[in-house]
């Protein structure tokens, strides 16, 4: 059923849990996110990456997720990801996205902050706005190693920033960096649980975390107590599947070039993944 991101990971906070955000490239994973969610009975948030957005392709299957997340048994908001460029998110949105991460992190600050207020100012005020502040290394579709300890070219957020910055862009949700990365770690990561503290104790808005696949899961359990509401995965998702698909594949050459046999393979390791993920995070 449709429902405001705002509002879904608020009513999550509100018993202590956050909500899951799973990378969709298509649809065999988006109906696995949304079968792990229902069985669970619990919220669930479908990210579309900005790069899938950028293309015809992309934007109809946004407008496919929308009559996915519409017509499930239990909340699931649509968002595009990480978008930088105002068009990507002025036609994801008419495609049937209801929020959007204007994330201007790699920006100096006032540019960043100046993304957000254009987002706002295009998009009106019923879509949900997520900013980001302080870089996270890694590439967002592609698992390379990266460093969580600040060297390869990410910032920590700045937390005496985190006032100025939620009032003056008026986001809804904040994307933070504290050591967490995108794709895979190098080495164990080094979470700054005092820099995440800093920063919950100056908004009340949910703050988010993204980068969490390699994210330990008894680490990644305390973040509900610090107003993390929303937990961001891809590379993880991604990982199951592929692995899975590598392994099943002969069979199904050899089974006729049995293609259904596999997607159902495909839904099964991520809607396992999924149901694992929801589970961790629901108090
Ligand atoms: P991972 O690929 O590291 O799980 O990050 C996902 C993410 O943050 C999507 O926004």
């Amino acid at each position: 059923m449709r429902t405001r991101l705002d509002t879904l990971v608020t009513t999550a906070l509100q018993q202590g849990s956050a909500v899951p955000a799973f990378t969709c490239y298509d649809f065999t994973t988006a109906l696995a996110v949304v079968g792990a969610a229902e069985d669970a009975g619990r919220g669930v948030i479908l990210l579309v990456a900005p790069k899938t957005a950028a293309t015809p392709n992309g934007l109809r299957l946004i407008a496919a997720l929308r009559g996915l997340a519409d017509a499930a048994t239990v909340p699931v908001a649509v968002q595009l990801d990480h978008a930088s460029d105002l068009g990507v998110m002025a036609d994801a949105v008419a495609a049937g996205a209801d929020s959007v991460l204007a994330d201007g992190s790699s920006l100096p600050y006032e540019d960043n902050i100046a993304l957000v207020v254009a987002a706002r100012a295009l998009l009106g005020s019923d879509v949900v706005i997520e900013a980001e502040l302080g870089g996270l290394a890694g590439d967002e579709d592609r698992a390379f190693g990266a460093d969580s300890t600040g060297t390869d070219g990410a910032g920590l957020t700045d937390s005496a920033q985190v006032e100025d910055f939620v009032s003056r862009t008026s986001a809804q949700l904040l994307a933070v960096a504290v050591g967490n990365v995108h794709g895979k770690y190098k080495g164990e990561p080094q979470l700054r649980w005092d820099v995440l503290q800093d920063i919950a104790v100056r908004t009340r808005i949910p703050l988010v975390l993204h980068g969490a696949s390699g994210i330990p899961a008894d680490e990644l359990v305390k973040a509900a107590a610090m107003n993390v509401g929303k937990v961001n995965f891809n590379t993880e998702l991604r990982t199951g599947v592929l692995s899975t698909l590598q392994e099943r594949l002969p069979a199904h050459r050899a089974d006729g070039e049995n293609l259904q046999g596999l997607l159902g393979h495909w839904n099964t390791s991520a809607k396992a993944f999924a149901g694992s993920a929801l589970g961790m995070l629901t108090r």
